[in-house]
C-alpha cells in the first residue's frame, strides 16, 4: 500500500466569530509551525468571508487553504452560493465537499456528485466526505459508505483520482469526543481502498489519501496514524486551538518521518 504524505486539514466549520478572531488563528497556527513541514502538508479551511485576509497571511503556502464547501455551478444567478473560480481566485487549492453537517441540511448524494465535478473539471482538489451515522452489529455501515463513494465518484476518471481525497467521518463520531477505533479506522481505509481499486485499478487507487475525521486530538492521533494507517486527518474542534492543531501536525510529520512515503 503507498504512503502518502499525510493531510491535515483543519475544518473551521462556522468560527471563530470575526475576522479578527479568524486572523490571529491563522497567525498562531502559522507561528507554531515553524519550519515548512517536510513530511506533511497542513491545510485550513476558514469560513468563506475570511478566505482572501488569511491568503494574505499565507504567502509561502507553508499552509494550504482549502474551503469547506463549493456550488457545482461557475457564475450567474445562485444567490448564496460560491464557485470554484471564486474559490480558486482566492488562493484555495482544495475543497471540502459532503461534509455531514451539510448532508444533514439535505444536501444531496447528486448535489455531491455535481461538486466532485465541478472541483475535479478545475483541476483542483476535492476532499469527499463519507461515513455512517451510527455503527450498527451487523455491518451496514459499509453498504452506507459504499453507496456515498459511488454516487461521489460516478464518472470519475481514474487520472483524476490524484486530486481526490477521501475523509471517513463516521457522524457518531463528529464533534462528540467519540473517536473511531484505530482498527476500525484501519478497516475502514482497506475497505474504502479496495472499492476503488476494483472500481478503477490498484494504481490509481493508490494514489488516494484516505483521511480519518471525528474527534482527533492531540491524544488519539498518534495511534490513528500509527493503527489506524490514515493518511492524515480532518479535524474540527481541535483545530480551533493553535497549539493543538499544530500538536497533531507535529505528530505527523514525525509519524511520516519516520515511515517514508
Ligand atoms: P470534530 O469535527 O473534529 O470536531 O469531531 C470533524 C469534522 O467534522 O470534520
Amino acid at each position: 500500500m503507498k504512503k502518502h504524505t499525510p493531510l491535515i486539514v483543519g475544518n473551521w466549520k462556522m468560527n471563530p466569530a470575526t475576522l479578527a478572531k479568524a486572523k490571529k488563528l491563522f497567525i498562531d497556527i502559522r507561528n507554531k509551525v515553524q519550519h515548512r513541514p517536510q513530511y506533511t502538508k497542513p491545510v485550513v479551511a476558514p469560513p468563506f468571508p475570511f478566505i482572501s485576509e488569511i491568503e494574505r497571511l499565507a504567502p509561502s503556502r507553508r499552509i494550504e487553504l482549502a474551503a469547506q464547501d463549493v456550488f457545482f455551478e461557475s457564475i450567474g444567478a445562485h444567490t448564496g452560493e460560491v464557485s470554484i473560480p471564486m474559490l480558486k481566485s482566492v488562493g484555495v487549492s482544495m475543497v471540502i465537499v459532503g461534509h455531514s453537517e451539510r448532508r444533514a441540511r439535505g444536501e444531496s448524494d447528486e448535489e455531491i456528485y455535481r461538486d466532485v465535478q465541478a472541483v475535479l473539471n478545475a483541476k483542483t482538489t476535492v476532499i469527499i466526505c463519507v461515513g455512517e451515522k451510527e455503527r450498527d452489529a451487523h455491518g451496514n455501515y459499509f453498504s452506507v459508505v459504499e453507496a456515498q463513494l459511488r454516487a461521489a465518484l460516478r464518472d470519475v476518471a481514474a487520472k483524476d483520482l490524484k486530486r481526490v481525497v477521501i475523509a471517513y467521518e463516521p457522524v457518531w463520531a463528529i464533534g462528540t469526543g467519540k473517536t473511531a477505533s484505530a482498527e476500525d479506522a484501519h478497516e475502514m481505509k482497506l475497505f474504502i481502498q479496495k472499492l476503488l481499486t476494483d472500481r478503477f485499478s490498484r494504481r490509481a487507487a493508490d494514489t488516494v489519501r484516505v483521511l480519518y475525521g471525528g474527534s482527533v486530538n492531540k491524544r488519539n492521533a498518534a495511534e490513528l496514524l500509527h493503527v489506524g494507517g490514515v493518511d492524515g486527518f480532518l479535524i474540527g474542534g481541535a483545530s480551533l486551538r493553535a497549539s493543538e492543531f499544530v500538536h497533531i501536525i507535529n505528530t505527523a510529520e514525525e509519524y511520516a518521518k519516520s515511515h517514508p512515503a
